[in-house]
C-alpha cells in the first residue's frame, strides 16, 4: 500500500517506495524514545522508507535535517519541534518545494496555517486541566494553603507552556492552592533531581505537592525527596504526566499519587497520514490523541500493561 505509482510519458507506471523525512527533537525522556521506536516500527509496517535525524535538543539542528529533506527530495516532511516558535522560514521552504508537512507531538506557534498539513498529538492543555482537576478532588478535605511546586519541562516547548497553564486554569478555583516555586528541568531525570534537591534546600518541609510535567522529572524528583529523608506519595503529594511503565511502578508503590497520560505511540496515525495524504486524500487540521488520568487507585490494574 506504500508504493506511489507515478506515471511516466510512454510506458507502465513504476512503483517507488514513498521517502518520509522525520526529524525528531531529542532522546531527552523514556517517552521520546517510545516515541522514536513507534515512529520507526510503523514506517517498517507500513513499507515506508523513514529518513530519521535527532535534532538533541536543537532547533537549528532540526532546520538542517528539513533542509537535508528537501534536498534529497522526500515526498513528506514530519516535524517533532523542540519549541514553539521560529518554524515559519524553514516551512516556507518545505512549501515552495512542494513537499506536505506534518507536525508531531509538540505544537508550533504559526501565523500561517497553510504552512502545514496537520497536527497530531496530544492536548497539552487538558493534560494539565486533569492534573490540577485531580489535585483539587485530592485536596477536598485539606485547609489552609497548600504549596506546590512545579517542574516544568523545555523552556519554550508547548508541553511545558500548556500543561502550566491548563493546571494553573483548572486550580484557580481555590485560591489556597499556590504554586510558590516553579522551575525548569528540561523534561530530565537529572535535571528532576537537581531542581527538587534546591527545592528541598531552599524550602524543606514547607512543600506539599510537587507538580512535574514529565515522568522522567518526577522519577529524579523522588530520588531527592527520599535523600531528604520525606516519603514521596505521602509527605509530599507527587502528580506527573506521561504514563511510562516505571512511573506506575512508583504508582503502585504509593511514590506518586496520580499520572496524566501522554500517549507516544504516534507512528500507526503518522504512516495513515502519510498514506493517505500519497493517495491524495485531505487531512482533518488536528489529530488529537485519546488520554486518561491513572491514579494510586487504578494504577495496579494497569501496570502490566504498559507498553514502554
Ligand atoms: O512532547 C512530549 C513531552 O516530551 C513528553 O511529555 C516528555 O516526556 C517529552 O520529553
Amino acid at each position: 500500500a506504500s508504493a506511489d505509482r507515478i506515471a511516466t510519458e510512454e510506458s507502465e507506471p513504476v512503483t517507488r517506495q514513498v521517502k518520509l523525512g522525520f526529524s525528531q527533537l531529542g532522546s531527552e525522556s523514556d517517552w521520546r524514545i517510545a516515541n522514536t521506536n513507534s515512529i520507526q516500527e510503523a514506517a517498517k509496517e507500513a513499507g515506508i522508507e523513514l529518513l530519521l535525524e535527532n535534532a538533541e535538543q536543537s532547533q537549528e539542528k532540526q532546520i538542517e535535517a528539513v533542509r537535508s529533506f528537501i534536498e534529497q527530495g522526500v515526498d513528506v516532511i514530519a516535524i517533532a519541534p523542540v519549541v514553539e516558535t521560529g518554524w515559519e522560514p524553514v516551512l516556507r521552504e518545505v512549501q515552495e518545494a512542494g513537499i506536505p508537512l506534518l507536525i508531531l507531538d509538540r505544537k508550533m506557534e504559526l501565523a500561517d496555517q497553510s504552512l502545514y498539513v496537520t497536527f497530531i498529538g496530544s492536548d497539552f492543555y487538558e493534560e494539565g486541566r486533569m492534573a490540577g482537576r485531580y489535585l483539587l478532588d485530592k485536596m477536598r478535605d485539606r485547609i489552609g494553603e497548600i504549596r506546590i511546586a512545579e517542574l516544568r519541562g523545555t523552556e519554550g516547548a508547548s508541553p511545558s507552556i500548556d500543561r502550566g497553564a491548563g493546571f494553573r486554569e483548572a486550580i484557580a478555583e481555590r485560591a489556597e492552592l499556590n504554586i510558590f516555586a516553579s522551575e525548569p528541568a528540561d523534561f530530565t531525570q537529572e535535571r528532576g533531581k537537581e531542581v527538587m534537591k534546591s527545592f528541598l534546600e531552599e524550602h524543606g518541609n514547607e512543600i506539599d505537592v510537587l507538580y512535574a510535567h514529565n515522568d522522567d522529572m518526577a522519577l529524579g524528583a523522588i530520588e531527592a525527596v527520599e535523600e531528604y529523608g520525606l516519603k514521596p506519595g505521602k509527605d509530599i503529594i507527587i502528580l506527573s504526566v506521561d504514563g511510562t511503565r516505571q512511573a506506575f511502578e512508583m504508582m503502585v508503590e504509593g511514590k506518586i499519587n496520580a499520572v496524566v497520560e501522554c500517549n507516544p505511540m504516534l507512528g500507526p496515525n503518522v504512516m495513515q497520514a502519510v498514506l493517505e495524504l500519497m493517495d491524495g486524500r485531505t487531512l482533518p487540521k488536528r489529530i488529537i490523541t485519546p488520554e486518561r488520568i491513572y491514579t494510586e487507585v487504578t494504577a495496579e490494574r494497569e501496570v502490566a500493561n504498559r507498553k514502554y
